[in-house]
């Protein structure tokens, strides 16, 4: 330990409470308490303040239409169009100004800046395009890519023609590619030939070409950004139905595309997230609610801006991307970063670096980032001069004091808010944070509910629980930002939400309360703190993987008779993935094997959801009743003490798997 942490642990150890600082009070965008008590009494047209964030072409009647729950409608008889919204609308007075500053991982790169009117002029010039290539209104347009500019464009150029996007996280397979092609019936696909990672340059079309392949349907037409430069694998063969990218904005400069007008609820985008089954859920969200929702949060937790340059580390892949580096900024006319690799690469002071050198306002990030910052030590912030950041945000995972105050202290020199923000892929953003301007800090705890948010902590009948013990977390309002369904699965979004805790016969709102599936304890003030999924998903460095998906990919390995699969606590991921595997009659669970494995995870999903440890065993704990006992397994991987097993049907096989988990 340096000299440096022994100090922070002395000082800020025992600290449970922080205050805002002043000087970030007297100029954040909300700093009255009394928000909570107007947004209560007002509910819900206190989300018309939400609403009056978006340019609206045809106003809308009803903030809230709850007739037939929980198939809620937000801002019925609204229309807008979100690219309008994220760039047409600020071309008057921020037209000269970044939207986007893109940082490209190698470090001799030209990185790129857009200002908002040549974001605006490319995603007309794209959105010309893809209507020539044939993309209708309605069409779902898969969007299979890293963080390169182009992704947030073609995202916007969907949106102004009314396609709604489904982006696909570039690190996922090319086996999960086409999984969600086909559930989408998605015909067009806008993709890269590559990107970089820690200074090489990574194929990406193939990846693509076998996911096309898998494909059930005619795909109409493919796009292809060349990423890469000359000598880094640039230049790939384009199939009959595969368009470089470029080649088509050229043809298409100076097009102009009216944005089409788009009804308050129709669909803006699609976005896949990990459930309890091994089918990925199709999350789906409105123009809307959704733009409301991500302008309304970025601007009171984020304190963003216009003048702000803005920085959210996640990747555009997953929902912090969409709602938190392009939508919410974008709607607000700020600044927003993109930073394409690693936060190690050539250093470990890349994002300091980066930070310092844009002077960034905020940085939004994952707690298993800042695990990793505090392992690699305060050197590498301590090199760069930090004191434009005004704010600092965690998402994805809970995060542990330790981490909290080291961020509070090492990035944000103690004078930094952080939002410790609790949300999901289905909230469309934010819901339980501290207001930055406004309430009490208590690191590990998320803090209350935001203005206008019914969220709750319950015991198994729905009644709260008191104050300092564990139940689960429930929503039972409905909010702007929700899902409004499954795709195409209205009863599995049922199922998965709202079947728990509500009377599902009801047409009364008040019989309806959404269940995120996590476990949670609130305090006396009315602080929640979540303390992890309590479904088949688990959390690996803040990315949702359903251990249903994990696990049917290992059993599709040869020789592999059974498969259960959990999270382990892991250091600086949050949780990793242990796997336990029986193997059919005459096959060895050896290392060919264990690699056999890993590579069909990896084929199945991807890299991220590799099994940190593979366990052969002759049998699974299971109960009398035949049900696996995944908590055993979890406290097995976890190396803790399993208590009374006698009920097992096998209780021997419990100590033969103990003896083969491993720490590494
Ligand atoms: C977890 C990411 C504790 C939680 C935006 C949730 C958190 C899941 C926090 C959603 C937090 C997210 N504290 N846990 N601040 N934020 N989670 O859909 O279990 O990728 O249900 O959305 O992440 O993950 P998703």
């Amino acid at each position: 330990m340096t000299d440096d942490t022994v100090e922070l642990e002395a000082r800020l150890e025992e600290q449970e409470a922080f205050e805002p600082p002043e000087e970030f009070v007297e100029q954040a965008n909300v700093s009255e308490e009394s928000i909570y008590e107007e947004f209560e009494e007002e509910w819900p047209e206190c989300w018309e303040r939400a609403a009056d964030l978006l340019d609206w072409e045809e106003g809308y009647d009803t903030v809230l239409d709850d007739s037939n729950p929980p198939f809620y409608e937000w801002f019925t008889g609204g229309s807008l169009n979100a690219s309008a919204n994220c760039l047409d609308r600020h071309l008057d007075e921020r037209g000269d100004e970044a939207a986007i500053e893109w940082v490209g991982e190698p470090v001799e790169e030209e990185n790129r800046t857009y200002t908002y009117e040549d974001l605006h002029r490319e995603v007309n010039e794209f959105a010309a395009a893809l209507t020539e290539l044939g993309v209708e209104e309605d069409d779902v347009v898969t969007l299979y890519m890293p963080m390169i500019p182009e992704l947030p464009i073609a995202m916007l150029a969907c949106a102004r023609i009314g396609a709604p996007h489904s982006v696909v996280f570039a690190g996922f397979s090319a086996d999960a590619l086409a999984t969600r092609m086909n559930a989408a019936d998605s015909e067009y696909l806008v993709t890269c030939d590559g990107y970089y990672r820690r200074g090489d340059g990574l194929d990406h079309l193939s990846k693509a070409n076998e996911g096309l392949a898998g494909v059930d349907h005619d795909v109409e037409a493919a796009v292809v950004v060349e990423r890469l430069r000359e000598g880094d694998g640039h230049g790939h063969d384009l199939a009959d139905n595969q368009r470089a990218y470029a080649d088509l904005v050229a043809e298409h400069e100076g097009a102009t595309v009216e944005p089409v007008s788009r009804d308050a609820e129709d669909m803006l985008f699609l976005m896949y997230t990990s459930g309890t089954t091994g089918q990925p859920k199709g999350v789906k969200h409105t123009t809307g609610g959704y733009l409301a929702w991500s302008a309304w949060t970025s601007r009171a937790v984020l304190d963003v801006k216009p003048e702000d340059t803005y920085f959210c580390s996640a990747d555009i892949g997953w929902i912090t991307g969409h709602s938190y580096i392009v939508y919410g900024p974008l709607a607000l006319g700020t600044t927003t970063m993109m930073y394409e690799g690693t936060p190690d690469h050539p250093e470990r002071d890349r994002l300091w670096e980066i930070i310092e050198e844009y002077e960034a306002t905020q940085l939004y990030t994952a707690p298993t980032a800042i695990r990793a910052f505090m392992k690699w030590g305060t050197e590498y912030p301590d090199r760069h001069d930090l004191s434009s950041l005004r704010l600092l945000g965690t998402v994805g995972e809970p995060i542990n004091p330790r981490a909290w105050k080291w961020y509070y202290k090492h990035i944000g020199d103690e004078s930094c808010p952080v939002v410790d923000t609790w949300w999901q892929t289905e909230t469309g953003g934010m819901m339980v944070t501290t207001l930055p301007g406004v309430k009490t800090m208590k690191p590990g705890s998320a803090g209350p509910p935001l203005p206008g948010v019914d969220a709750r902590v319950v015991d198994t009948t729905g009644e709260e629980v008191e104050a300092g013990r564990a139940g689960y977390l429930t929503v039972n309002k409905p909010w702007p930002g929700m899902l409004r369904t499954l795709y195409r699965n209205d009863e599995r979004y049922i199922d998965e939400y709202w079947a728990e805790y509500s009377d599902t016969d009801s047409d009364d709102p008040d019989d309806w309360v959404y269940f995120p599936e996590d476990g949670a304890k609130v305090d006396d003030d009315g602080y929640i703190t979540v303390l992890g999924r309590v479904d088949d998903v688990i959390n690996v460095s803040g990315h949702r993987l359903g251990t249903m998906e994990i696990e049917s990919a290992i059993v599709g390995v040869e020789g592999v008779a059974e498969a259960a699969v959990v999270g382990g606590d892991h250091e600086v991921k949050g949780e990793a993935v242990y796997a336990y595997v029986i193997t059919e009659d005459g096959y060895e669970g050896d290392e060919a094997m264990r690699e056999r494995i890993v590579a069909g995870v990896e084929d199945a999903i991807g890299p991220i959801a590799r099994p940190e440890q593979v366990v052969f065993t002759l049998e699974l704990p299971k109960t009398r009743s035949g049900k696996i006992m995944r908590r055993l397994l979890e406290d097995i991987a976890n190396g803790e003490d399993l208590g009374d097993t006698s009920t097992l049907r096998n209780p021997d096989v419990v100590e033969d798997i103990q003896g083969k988990v491993g720490g590494d």
